[in-house]
């Protein structure tokens, strides 16, 4: 397998000292549509999830619960991981970070900064925000309306001070620079790209990378008084995975660089400056992109546990069904963006966009199909100009999603879906097949073959957003499991006249509110 045809996709590792809520799902399933998408396009793929084990916020919450940081830890995560599976993804491992695999990675990198000279010892003096678990400037901090001072976030801060080794990331400015310079597609959006560059044109501190006024985190190699920061431990999750320590072995040569670190934007500092610095520091290659998505409000309001606001998305997914959620979560908003969850757009989406324009178009061919053409693939005759350009239409999907999924565009590639699908439903109403099935039998096969045939490449290319549904669009259209990959997709693969076809079924059902009060 060559490294073009490889994919390593990460989500950042949740922390544990609280439930799985919308923010969490967003990312996950970002990453899973990928995931799916290069492997239905014949890529070799490396899907990683997992939770954020350490860390005195973890510590705290443990304590304020009364419970063991791991008894924690083992229950928050086990969340994440049904989390994982209610949403139906594909990661092809979940990493914790109080795993021994990780521990060892952590100590090992840990040894070669120190080795390499870029670690050292001094003493910590200023204010930590232990709800971001981040050190901040004095500059960088706002008094809030109590008087206290916040940290950008409006997290909390307290002023710290304690012995502690240091990352000299002030050494790495220049080079970071030039790594952005040289590989213009490695932060994503522009946005997050441009406040990267400016934050480090601004000068870099060095970095404090351990701390010793608690204990809930991964001992320093041979300085037991410390643990190590949790945003560098925490970070190499993503190398451990990849097979690290073992740099010379086959998971690691495979795998390593990932190709995209997903991460929502809050967190984008630690993703496009520590991480590239530490791993360029012990002699490894920075990732190839990291891209940073927006976040979720609730119906126009911040989400947040003190305002009792926070969207449960297995809530969401019972009340409307697992493949609209993906789908909602994925059109609503441009990627990137900030977005407004609301219950009423959920249900536009759901009502418009689903159960009329695309179950609609599949439930009225295929029932024109089993009632018309003794349930098989109908005989196509010679094409027209308006059956060419449909099928052209469809067909050209496949490079504009590959396209729009390599920026992470997902609202752009479905909205090219679209396009064909409202094509589509114009073209039945051009046609008119009931019509012509006294007055030309055999152009009503046509006509129903080329709708079949553009529906196929439609149930194709939806599989990687909403993989239950267009299994069930495939099942009806009788491609079998070997056909849905994209090597089968094009004119080369078109359906077959004669086969057999099931029995049409509805694939998205129109959303009826039931109970009272909800918009
Ligand atoms: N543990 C760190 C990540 C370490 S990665 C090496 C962490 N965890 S987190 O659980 O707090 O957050 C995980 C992700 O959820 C972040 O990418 C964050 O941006 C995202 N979101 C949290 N709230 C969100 C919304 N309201 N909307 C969208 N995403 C949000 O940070």
């Amino acid at each position: 397998m060559t490294a073009a045809r490889r994919f390593y996709v990460t989500t950042p590792i949740y922390y544990v000292n609280d439930k799985p809520h919308i923010g969490h799902a967003y990312t996950t399933l970002a990453c899973d549509v990928l995931a799916r998408f290069k492997r239905l396009d014949g890529f070799d793929v490396k899907f990683l999830t997992g939770t954020d084990e350490h860390g005195q916020k973890v510590e705290k919450s443990a304590d304020a619960a009364g419970v063991a940081p791991q008894a924690l830890a083992d229950a928050n995560s086990a969340n994440f991981r049904d989390l994982a599976a209610a949403l139906g993804c594909s990661n092809d491992d979940f990493i914790r970070t109080t795993e021994p695999r990780h521990v060892a990675a952590c100590q090992d990198l840990w040894r070669v900064l120190v080795e390499k000279g870029e670690i050292s010892l001094g003493a910590y003096e200023g204010w930590y925000s232990v709800r971001d678990e981040a050190f901040y400037g004095e500059d960088e901090l706002t008094v809030g309306p109590d008087g206290a001072k916040r940290a950008p976030t409006g997290a909390p801060v307290e002023w710290v001070k304690e012995p502690s080794y240091f990352f000299h990331l002030s050494r790495w400015q220049d080079r970071l620079l030039a790594w952005y310079e040289a590989n213009p597609d490695c932060i994503a959006p522009t946005s997050r790209r441009n406040e990267v560059m400016s934050f480090v044109k601004g000068g870099l501190q060095d970095l404090s990378v351990s701390r010793t006024s608690f204990s809930w985190g991964i001992p320093v190699p041979g300085d037991s008084a410390h643990v190590m920061y949790v945003w560098l431990d925490a970070l190499t999750n993503y190398i451990t995975a990849a097979g690290y320590p073992d740099t010379q072995g086959g998971a690691f040569t495979r795998w390593w660089p990932a190709d995209l670190h997903m991460v929502g934007k809050d967190i984008v500092r630690f993703h496009a400056v520590y991480w590239p610095a530490f791993l360029m520091a012990a002699g490894l290659e920075p990732p190839k992109r990291v891209f940073a998505h927006g976040w979720w409000t609730n119906e126009g309001q911040k989400i947040s546990k003190s305002l009792g606001n926070v969207i449960d998305p297995l809530m969401l997914i019972e009340k409307y069904g697992l493949d609209q959620v993906r789908y909602f979560l994925l059109r609503e908003v441009p990627f990137g963006n900030d977005g407004d969850f609301s219950h009423r757009a959920m249900v536009n989406r759901m009502n418009g966009e689903l159960a009329n324009d695309y179950g609609n178009l599949a439930q009225r061919v295929l029932s024109m199909i089993g009632k018309n053409c003794a349930a098989q693939v109908p005989q196509p005759g010679a094409l027209a100009d308006d059956d060419r350009a449909l099928l052209d239409a469809a067909y050209g999907l496949l490079p504009a999603l590959r396209d729009a999924l390599d920026r992470q565009m997902f609202h752009e590639g479905l909205e090219a879906l679209w396009v064909v699908v409202r094509a589509a439903n114009a073209y039945v109403d051009r046609q008119a097949p009931w019509a012509l099935k006294k007055t030309d039998p055999a152009r009503m096969a046509t006509v129903l073959w080329v709708l079949a045939e553009t529906i196929r490449a439609l149930a194709l290319l939806t599989q990687a957003f909403m993989p239950t549904a267009s299994a069930r669009l495939l099942d009806q259209l009788a491609v079998p499991e070997v056909r849905r990959g994209f090597d089968s997709f094009g004119a080369g693969h078109a359906l077959a006249a004669g086969t057999p076809l099931p029995p049409p079924a509805g694939i998205f059902p129109r959303f009826v509110e039931v109970e009272q009060g909800a918009n």
